[in-house]
């Protein structure tokens, strides 16, 4: 749907300031950046984090007492799927060297290390293979170039200052120091990210970053860094095996508390069935469909915190689930598209976000949840919030400024994705800005795990999104790419040579889910929820409302 004439007459307003932006711009003159007080003073009044009420403590479980969104609380405080009474473990359907469990960025890479390491994988997929946020991730994948004035050491603060200095150290050091190494991999893969004509990478900056280290595919890098691992691994015949449609519901641990493999659900057939294994991944991903206090989502439909649920069920912590990350631009207009992300790539371009008056309110680089807290502020206290046509406000992503600043053509060119989108619906982001409002965008936090992939439970590795620590409590943007491939090479490593080396055999057992459910008795929870979620219900009008809906965090209108 093109704008309607209504929101045509306010982006006249965008256009009458922008020229004395972009002189201004053009002066090298910035929209002064926020001093470290003014952005904490910024989150606690406006970040969703920061609202009272939006979580409560989880009342059983490793982390009982731990506050978080009650999204997630719900999910934990749930039954199994399954009747751990009712399962034969006796009857295997499958036996594999590595499990791994999810088929996004995170798990293809951590099964084709596994299949290096000479493991047999089966990769287990809720949806397609491919079905994850790392095919939607658009802006690009952070690594330090080693030329110039970069280098992991700038990478590892960049990453720390946007976690609010509590991230993992661990994590970090290995997120950063294999980064360059991991752009080598992918290239040698195939995959073709952007390049100057002497053949070096592109590099732009992303929110957070103190140096131009972000490499990208247009504005589908998660597309193009999906479409080569899972070719890969569609090629290598040998040794991998992978099946689509069949989320897992429940892990399955041995006599000894060693992981042993899970029980998985064909989506076709509704049966259940037990792959064995002599290690596992848990590589789910996030969790953006239980949009975290009714926000909206750029997070594909399998995103459900389903390996949560798994590993906190058999004795994983969890950590930095307090947090969640909303991108601060994800589209409002038209309605079909709400919650889809539009990458932060346009500020770092130069594209300024401006209100209903087309002034600009913040600094188009600040980390992204200064940039959520700005933007919320703008559309309830100030005022200055765009009225969408669904009774949402919004603010205005100036994009044209890009092809006025670039030459006619760049943002097509640079952005082709989210051209291609908009234009179907009678936008050209080349010369009209977009409507945008906060999104939830990421999992922050997650299981707990060391830089080995570790976790508690011998024999289950965690890689990606569904685990916690890199991050801290807030992500750079193009942190995720790089966290998906260096971890899930980590943990398809050692999950390989663990299955050849210390894996133990012993009496299958799912007495975790029953103790589990007991615990939920002796806290007095009664509910008729069960849990993974696997797919969001938008049948159910009280889901379906979250995502389509007029009542988002402050902008009742
Ligand atoms: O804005 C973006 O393109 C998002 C990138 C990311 O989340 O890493």
């Amino acid at each position: 749907m093109a704008y309607t004439p209504e929101l045509r007459r306010l982006i006249k307003k965008v256009e009458e300031t922008r020229p004395s932006r972009l002189k201004r711009k053009a002066r090298g003159e910035e929209f002064p950046s926020l001093t470290l007080g003014e952005r904490d003073e910024r989150l606690r009044a406006y970040h969703p984090d920061y609202q009272r009420g939006s979580r409560r403590e989880i009342r059983v479980g490793p982390n009982k007492g731990y506050a978080v969104y009650h999204e997630v609380a719900d999910i934990l405080e749930a039954e199994s799927r399954v009747d751990p009474d009712t399962i034969d473990l006796s009857k295997i359907a499958d036996e594999t060297d590595v499990l791994v469990i999810g088929g996004g960025g995170a798990g293809t890479a951590a099964g084709l290390l596994a299949q290096e390491y000479g493991a047999k994988i089966t990769i287990a997929n809720k949806l397609r293979h491919g079905d994850a946020n790392t095919m939607m991730a658009e802006g690009g994948i952070q690594a330090a170039a080693m030329v110039g004035r970069d280098s992991p050491f700038y990478h590892y603060l960049d990453t720390m200052g946007g976690g609010h200095f509590k991230n993992v150290p661990q994590l970090v050091y290995r997120l950063v120091a294999e980064a360059p190494m991991v752009i080598q991999w992918l290239e040698g893969l195939g995959a073709m990210l952007n390049k100057n004509p002497d053949g070096s990478f592109q590099l732009v900056h992303l929110g957070g970053t103190s140096r131009k280290r972000v490499h990208f595919a247009s504005d589908i890098t998660g597309t193009e860094i999906m479409r080569t691992l899972r070719d890969e691994a569609r090629n290598r015949a040998d040794g991998i095996k992978v099946l689509e449609f069949v989320p897992a519901v429940e892990l399955v641990l041995n006599e000894h508390g060693h992981c042993a493999g899970a029980i998985l659900y064909n989506l076709e057939t509704e049966e259940y069935f037990i792959i064995k294994a002599k290690a596992v991944v848990m590589a789910t991903g996030g969790s953006g469909r239980l949009h975290l206090g009714g926000f909206m989502t750029t997070n594909h439909y399998g995103a459900t915190g389903d390996g949560l649920v798994l590993a906190y069920r058999a004795g994983v912590g969890l950590c930095f689930l307090h947090a969640a990350q909303f991108h601060p631009t994800g589209a409002v207009f038209p309605e079909q598209a709400e919650g889809l992300l539009i990458t932060e790539k346009f500020r770092g371009a130069g594209a300024n976000l401006v209100n209903i008056d087309g002034e600009q309110f913040v600094f188009e680089r600040e980390p992204r949840d200064v940039e959520v807290a700005s933007i919320i502020r703008e559309c309830t206290d100030r005022g200055k919030g765009v009225p969408s046509t669904t009774g949402k406000l919004g603010v205005w992503l100036d994009s044209p400024m890009i092809d006025i600043m670039y030459g006619e053509g760049t943002v097509q060119r640079d952005f082709v994705g989210k051209y291609t989108v908009l234009k179907r619906y009678g936008i050209d982001i080349g010369k009209e800005p977009m409507l945008v409002y906060p999104t939830l965008h990421y999992q922050n936090g997650g299981l707990q795990y060391n830089e080995e992939c570790e976790s508690i439970i011998p024999g289950l590795y965690i890689a990606g999104e569904v685990g916690g620590g890199v991050h801290g409590e807030n992500r750079l943007g193009g942190n995720s790419l790089m966290d998906v491939l260096v971890f899930g090479r980590i943990a398809g490593r050692n999950a390989a040579i663990y299955a050849r080396e210390r894996a133990k055999e012993g009496k299958l057992t799912l007495e975790h889910v029953r103790s589990y459910h007991r615990g939920l008795e002796e806290e007095g929870i009664e509910t008729d929820r069960v849990s993974p979620m696997l797919l969001p219900d938008y049948s159910n009008p009280a889901v379906r409302e979250r995502q389509l809906t007029t009542r988002y965090l402050g902008t009742v209108r």
